[in-house]
Formats: structure tokens, sequence, C-alpha cells
């Protein structure tokens, strides 16, 4: 990179308080690592040039959500000719469908993308009803397999991911392979419809077939304006929450930490990433506000980047997850419990790679926080 590059960009921030989008132009300095915004409404400087560790050269692509000092800004264009050649190469963004046979597979699924540069930037878990399923599938309203896709894809829950990186769309479908997984096996036998797939009915997954068809399939799950997609699959009975923690998700960790939770057996019934802003980290940690010494460092943790929230189910689950989760201290669970979470996940006690609720008491009000009040 030139030593004088400087990056442009129009960022927008959604002001709470305020109830408002602010927008500003935002610059960013690869040489020292420094940012500078101005606001474009009030037509002056809102940051000084400011060096800024947590944020890096990679990071800079339209559609990305940057964190600078607790403020999420969406960079939603480039703001200027030089920036939009540099940087606005080959990113796209496309939709990839965890269909119902392949839901028990989402870790290694996950680990796969996550190994061919394809960051998930949303997911969620939802069981489509009939219509929604033929919606989607309209393409192939004519064809004869048609009754027999849409039942399959609203038989049982599936997951719904955003996955971007450069070329996206044709990265995600040379992964998933030929749409026939026994052709798969022969052809591509790595891929993921060779490894997981059973026939071209049960082919574990989908990938949109062109930047069109990704915007229109992204904008069906995860839709831009205030109406909601397909709702997510909480049932808040019998439960507890796990949070994989923005340092988890942004280490790629999220394959391997859903892996190792479906190994242990247990059972997720809901899931969906969560960008926290500050205010809502405050309410969701309230309880250690004073308690533990990390509160502080806790909010800013789970503020700094999506996250992404699991409901898991069963009997007494609460108790028995927590124990899987390990002591809260990543270095004290290697020595005494080797096998947890956090003993394989972990950093240190705020990166500890996930949250858990600590009283089964608290249970459901924890995943009621994200799955209703948050997702509302
Ligand atoms: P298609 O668009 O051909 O495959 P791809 O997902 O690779 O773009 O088909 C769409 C879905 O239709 C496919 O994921 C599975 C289903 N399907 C059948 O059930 N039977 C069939 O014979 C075919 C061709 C597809
Ligand atoms: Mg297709």
């Amino acid at each position: 990179m030139d030593n004088k590059d400087r990056f442009a960009f129009l960022a927008e921030w959604y002001d709470p308080t305020a109830c408002l989008l602010r927008r500003y132009q935002f610059f960013y300095y690869p040489n020292d690592n420094s940012v500078e915004m101005f606001d474009l409404k009030n037509q002056r400087t809102f940051l000084r040039r400011t060096k800024y560790g947590d944020i890096h050269a990679k990071d800079m692509f339209v559609g990305n959500r940057v964190n600078i000092f607790s403020r999420q800004l969406n960079l939603v264009d480039y703001a200027d000719r030089y920036t939009a050649t540099k940087l606005g190469s080959k990113k796209e963004r496309t939709l990839a469908l965890i269909k119902p046979d392949g839901v028990p597979k989402i870790g290694d699924i996950l680990e796969m993308a996550i190994a061919a540069n394809l960051m998930v930037t949303n997911a969620k878990m939802t069981h489509l009803t009939w219509s929604q399923a033929a919606d989607f599938y309209v393409e192939h309203q004519s064809k004869l397999f048609f009754n027999s896709l849409v039942q399959l894809v609203s038989s049982a829950p599936v997951v719904a991911l955003e996955l971007m990186g450069d070329e996206a769309v044709s990265v995600w479908r040379k992964l998933l392979g030929p749409s026939d997984p026994e052709v798969a096996r022969r052809e591509a036998p790595q891929s993921i419809r060779a490894q997981f797939g059973t026939d071209s009915g049960k082919d574990v997954a989908h990938g949109s077939d062109s930047l069109a068809a990704a915007a229109r399939e992204l904008e069906f799950f995860f839709p831009t304006a205030i109406c909601h997609g397909p709702p997510n699959t909480a049932i808040y009975l019998d439960c507890t929450c796990c949070i994989i923690k923005p340092h988890a998700v942004a280490e790629g960790l999220t394959g391997k930490i859903l892996n190792s939770i479906a190994a242990a057996g247990y059972h997720i019934s809901a899931l969906e990433m969560f960008n926290v802003d500050r205010a809502n980290a405050e309410e969701f940690y309230e309880v250690y506000k004073g308690v533990v010494i990390e509160y502080v460092d806790m909010v800013t943790e789970l503020s700094l980047g999506p996250c992404m929230v699991l409901e898991i189910h069963g009997t007494d689950v609460a108790k028995t997850f927590r124990e899987f989760c390990g002591p809260a201290d990543p270095e004290i669970a290697r020595h005494l419990r080797p096998t947890t979470l956090r003993a394989l996940y972990g950093t240190d006690k705020v990166k500890n790679a996930v949250h858990c609720t600590d009283l089964p008491e608290d249970a459901v009000l924890e995943v009621q926080y994200f799955f209703k009040i948050l997702d509302g």
C-alpha cells in the first residue's frame, strides 16, 4: 500500500438517542492506521485524525460495518474515485441457505466457508412456511420437482447466511459443488454436497447463482427496510442462552464452536447474528455491573462487532451447558477443564469465546432479550 494512501467512505451511524441516521465522510489512513470523520449535515469535523488500533486495512470495503469508539458505522459507499478503484474490486455478498438436511452439519459448513475467506456477516435460523419457501424458489415454479423442493425446505428449520468476500457468489457455489450430490462425489469429492449430501433433493445447501439473485435472496431473509424477514425459531422453554462473542466471530471460530456444541450433544433451537450497540450491551450485562470487575470491558467486547447468539434447548440445559462452557477465565479452564469451550477457544477473561447464562432462572430472559427484544 502507498505511504500517502487515504481512503474515503460515506459512512452512516444510527444515533439511538436522537433516532437519527447520521452521515459522515470517513477517512482511513493505512500508513499510520488513523481515522478521521467529517459530519456531513453540520459540515464540520466530527473526529480529528486519530490513531485507532482496532481497525485494519482489510476492514475497508463498502458493505462492511466498522466499530469506531463504540459506534458502529456502516460503510455505505466509496467517497472518491481513488478509493472505489483501489478497494472496490471484487467484494460481493451472497445468500447461502443451509437446508434442513444440512443444519446438523452447520459447523463443518461454516468452517469450509471461513477457510475459503468468506465472512459470515448475517445469520438467522428460521422455519419457512410452505408459501414462503414457494416464494423463495419462485424461479423453479414450473419444474416437476417444485413441490418436493418446497416441501423439503419448509419441513424443518433452515439457516440463512449472508456471506461476504472476494467473488463470494462463485466461491460459495464452488464450495457447494455440483447440484446433484452423486455427481459431486465423482467430480468434486471435497465439496459440501459431495461430503454431506444425499441425492438431488437433499443437497445440503443453496447458493445464489448471480449478483442479482443474491440481492433478491438476501432481501428475502434480511430485509433492509423496517419490515421483518422470516421469524426466528426461539421457543423460550427449557433453554439457555449462548453468545459466541465478537472476538471469536472475528477470529473465524464460529464453525469450530458450533461443531464442539453439536459434538457434545446439545440441540440448537435458535441461531441469529446480532450487532449489539453499547447501550444494549450495558443493559444485557446489567446484573454484572459493580459485581464483576471486567464489566466495562465485557460491554466493550460485546459491542465491538457481530456476535452469534444461540438458544440451546434441553432438560436442565442451563446448568449442564454452563459447565460445558467452563470457568470464565480460559487460563484456569485450560488447567482444570481442558475440554470446555473456554479452554479450547478463549483468550482471556473478557475474550473468553462464549457467554452463557449463569443462573437457570435468567435463561429465558436472556434468550428473550435477543430473540424478542433485539430481533423485534
Ligand atoms: P438447481 O437450481 O438446478 O441447483 P443449484 O442449487 O445448484 O442452483 O436446483 C434448485 C434446487 O432444486 C436444488 O437445490 C435441489 C432441487 N432439485 C430437485 O429436487 N430435483 C432435481 O431434479 C433438480 C434439478 C433440483
Ligand atoms: Mg439454482
